[in-house]
């Protein structure tokens, strides 16, 4: 019985470092079984020194070999399996020194994918979080600032390129066959923006000049045969870096900036200084192989990431609790940048109501389960944990509220501050607020409860209009429901953009500010009763409790003249129909058929309207979820809309072609989707008729949105010819992963069909198919993730077979890599919120992996508060 308790890692413990790092030089032998480590540092006293403290380094999986102090072998020391403890300092630690260590680290045994790892027979790192100290004895912390000179070594056959961060010094043969490179980073930098690669790797390249005049030399880094793939991710290199000039006034600092795919890889991609490393989904397009999707998804990470160059990398974190500090900012301009690119007004709009669908979906339901936690935590067992949508995406809606609160010009004061203040340092979440406070002279202490509280807040809406005093009063009230370890919450200060909607389009858009628990305003001149738009643009991340009546719902969303809040009109009443199990009556039917044939309207905005509540989202408005009834209500909600609109379906089909060679541009993104929503629904009238028009598209299409989506339709629909034309894809796409990587998610996230087996053999199948890779996290999320988090109806069956699935997965992938298994292990957290048979079922499912003896700090964190410990 292992009784210790997990660490946990408090914020309010945060402690200046006693020692910190001014120079640091490291030589790396590059060996798959052996590499060899050697760093020199310039050690000097941190800001919380005292004297004859030790200097203790962190080091994981690494083989101790030697320690000098000034050049002479050092013996004062004490290793445990995760310090190396120096004692007997120089003067006390009061003089400078030079530390000098060597250790040793396998790489080809390194399934994690942190530290130092081989990738098709590459070397590539990843050092964020805490992934440095697998590579070398260090502090690894981000307030420990270093520039780094950098000499890798290897054999130059099998690694013909050498790469790190900043700029190229010298290149160097050395005898029997091995050869060197030299890098230095001009700029100070922690440790987990470190990065090196190693390998076969060729490029493509560009120079620009920048605002500043400067020429700068821009690479993208992949196998050989990906090379043709690389256009779309250059190009978004290049927009984004003439983006934050214009909008921020940032410029690329580094004379070269890089990017390098690797195909195993945990997350999105990562920010290491001028070298950055993608998971290759987020790099490789071609119209042939990646979907409008992927296009999208490629130009906001390459621009997310190159926007951490400034938020993030030249001004850094202080400690993990204050992640949300370059993560929420930087997801922040990534939305707004990739909104610009769509080139329109209502494509901004179409970019808001994605960004808003997802926070919705995944954010909300984290936010009221086990694992909630304020943007900035106040506790952790594994940091690798909290790389939440929380941090990312709600952190993200908190800087958006400064934005609203402040206007852009105001905002953009703030951000100018905040780099004068804190460039080359690193920070709070603090001293971000304050740098926006100050610039603005505006008092924000308020605002600090977004930082600090979880949970989503609700906001009671209340109007009376008084037809004699042509008076309107609105009362609003803020609650938040408790969190784990926050019983009580603060109210918070929540931006709310409203309009008071009249026939005689009098009243315009205003921003209330909802500080207090119950707060009124009052109207005046008001000469009808108004329909109150209110969140528009979702102006802050809350949930509305407004009992709107129905025909003020079908009002906002034929005519709301803000795009979001149209949508948003319809998604309630959409909502409320299937959970009350209703089918949709004949005037929400009218009103779709309106806005599907407007010409007026953007055909993506139109795609999304009609475009249901994820399942996920509808859970969260249930006290007690049961998962096969909301699926049932759900589809018969969407056969009803498929059936009636029949003929808008087959018409829009027709119109939203996009004839000649494919353009990626986002209005013919959007005519696909609404093609492609236009084919599904007609499946799901009647996939006997329609069928074999999905076939023909997906034999005769020149792009794989096109491909993929009659693909998907046939196969969501259960129609006969899907299992010929999955066939045919996988044989067409077998050298491409990331195509293979569909194959096996469509299959994995297949809602139950009458008459078909259920999705579970098909997964199980999947996972014996000699293509399906367990240690590549891109395979097996495609499979086992796109089961257990995409696919609600096929996970939770009364019988718990899913559950056990997941038990195995889970356990399966903790022995390989710790990260991958405990972003799956999340999949139960909502249990609670279950019927009966699931909730027991799930619960034991928990229990069933609590039990094992040698899961990983990761998973073991996630199922322990899951299980309420
Ligand atoms: N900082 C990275 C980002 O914003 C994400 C990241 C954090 C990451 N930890 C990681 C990526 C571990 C890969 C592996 O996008
Ligand atoms: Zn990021």
């Amino acid at each position: 019985m292992k009784t210790d308790l997990p660490q946990s890692f408090r914020r309010l413990e945060y402690r200046p470092p006693v020692y910190t790092f001014d120079q640091v030089e490291l030589d790396i032998a590059l060996d798959p079984a052996r590499t060899i480590v050697k760093s020199r540092i310039d050690v000097l006293r941190g800001k919380g020194f005292v004297a004859g403290t030790p200097l203790v380094l962190v080091g994981q999986d690494l083989e101790f070999v030697s320690l000098r102090i000034n050049g002479d072998a050092h013996r004062h020391f004490e290793l445990t399996p995760e310090t190396l403890s120096i004692h007997s300092l120089p003067n006390e630690g009061k003089d400078p020194f030079v530390l000098e260590i060597i250790s040793i680290c396998v790489p080809e045994k390194n399934t994690t994918l942190m530290g130092l790892y081989v990738s098709n027979g590459n070397f590539f790192t990843q050092c964020e979080a805490e992934g440095f100290r697998k590579i070398t004895y260090f502090l690894d912390r981000p307030d420990v600032m270093a520039r780094y000179r950098v000499t890798l070594q290897a054999r130059e056959a099998q690694c013909p390129v050498l790469l790190s961060n900043g700029n190229l010094l010298k290149t160097e043969k050395l005898p029997n066959g091995w050869h060197s490179a030299t890098w230095e980073d001009p700029f100070p930098k922690p440790s987990y923006l470190f990065a090196l690669v190693a390998g076969k790797l060729e490029c493509i390249e560009e120079t620009i000049t920048t605002s500043s005049g400067a020429k700068k030399l821009l690479q993208i880094w992949v196998e050989p045969h990906d090379l043709k793939k690389t256009r779309h991710a250059m190009d978004s290199l290049i927009a984004s870096i003439h983006w934050d000039e214009k909008r921020f006034g940032l410029e690329l600092d580094l004379e070269r900036f890089m990017i390098v795919a690797v195909s195993d890889f945990n997350m999105g991609a990562m920010e290491n200084k001028g070298l950055n490393v993608f998971n290759t989904k987020f790099v490789l397009a071609q119209p042939e192989t990646a979907t409008d999707a992927d296009f999208a998804n490629i130009e906001s990470v390459v621009a997310h990431e190159y926007f951490h160059n400034w938020t993030g990398n030249r001004v850094t974190c202080q400690d993990w609790f204050q992640l949300s500090l370059k993560e929420g900012l930087t997801v922040f301009r990534d939305q707004e940048f990739s909104a610009d690119q769509m080139g329109s007004e209502s494509g901004r709009a179409v970019k808001r109501i994605e960004d808003v669908r997802l926070l919705r979906q995944m954010q909300f339901p984290e936010d009221a389960g086990p694992m909630a936690h304020p943007i900035r935590p106040d506790e952790y067992q594994e940091i690798n944990n909290f790389y939440t949508v929380t941090v990312y995406e709600k952190g993200s809606e908190v800087v958006r509220m400064y934005q609203t609160l402040l206007g852009r010009e105001g905002f953009r004061k703030g951000m100018d501050l905040y780099f004068k203040r804190h460039d080359g340092q690193a920070v709070t979440c603090d001293d971000f607020l304050a740098a926006m406070a100050d610039a603005n002279h505006r008092d924000l202490t308020q605002f600090k409860n977004w930082y600090s509280q979880a949970g989503t807040p609700r906001v009671k809406v209340q109007e009376h209009y008084d037809a004699t005093k042509k008076q309107y009063q609105l009362t609003l009230r803020q609650s938040c429901a408790p969190s784990p370890g926050q019983p009580d919450k603060k109210p918070f200060h929540i931006p709310l953009k409203i309009r008071l909607i009249t026939s005689g389009n009098e009243q315009v858009e205003k921003l209330l500010e909802l500080t207090e628990p119950e707060q009124s305003w009052t109207f005046d001149n008001i000469s009808e009763r108004p329909v109150l738009s209110i969140n528009r643009d979702f102006s802050a991340p809350i949930q509305l409790e407004f009992d709107q009546s129905e025909a003020d719902l079908l009002a906002l969303f034929s005519g709301d003249d803000d795009p979001f809040s149209r949508w948003e009109a319809g998604q309630k009443l959409a909502m409320q129909m299937i959970l009350g199990n209703r089918l949709p009556d004949a005037k929400l039917i009218e009103t779709y058929r309106n806005l599907l044939m407007d010409p007026q309207l953007d055909p993506a905005f139109k795609e999304l309207a009609l475009t249901l509540p994820a399942e996920t989202y509808l859970y969260e408005q249930c006290k007690s979820v049961d998962p096969q009834q909301i699926f049932t209500a759900r589809r018969a909600f969407r056969k009803e809309i498929a059936k009636q609109l029949q003929l808008e379906w087959a018409a829009l089909y027709q119109q939203n072609q996009t004839p000649g060679p494919f353009k990626p541009d986002a209005f013919s993104a959007g005519k696909r989707a609404l093609k492609n929503l236009a084919l599904s629904m007609l499946l799901e009238a009647d996939p006997k008729t329609w069928a074999p028009m999905a076939v023909n598209q997906y034999q005769t299409a020149d792009n794989m949105t096109d491909r993929y989506a009659a693909l998907s339709a046939l196969v969501i629909h259960g129609a006969k010819e899907a299992n010929e034309c999955l066939a045919d894809f996988f044989n067409r796409f077998a050298n491409d992963a990331l195509v293979i990587d569909k194959w096996f998610a469509l299959q994995s996230s297949r809602p139950p069909v009458e008459g078909l087996e259920l999705t579970l053999s098909d997964v199980k199948r999947l996972r014996e198919h000699p293509a399906f890779k367990l240690n590549n996290p891109n395979r097996a999320r495609s499979v086992i993730h796109a089961f257990c988090a995409n696919n609600p109806a096929s996970f939770h069956q009364p019988d718990g077979s899913g559950y056990a699935f997941w038990v195995e997965s889970v356990l399966a992938l903790d022995a390989i890599n710790p990260q991958v298994a405990a972003r799956l292990a999340r999949a139960l957290d909502r249990w609670r919120l279950f019927a009966e048979p699931y909730q027991s079922k799930m619960k034991a499912a928990l229990e069933q992996v609590a039990a094992c003896q040698t899961l990983s700090p990761d998973v073991r964190e996630v199922i322990g508060k899951a299980l309420g410990n």
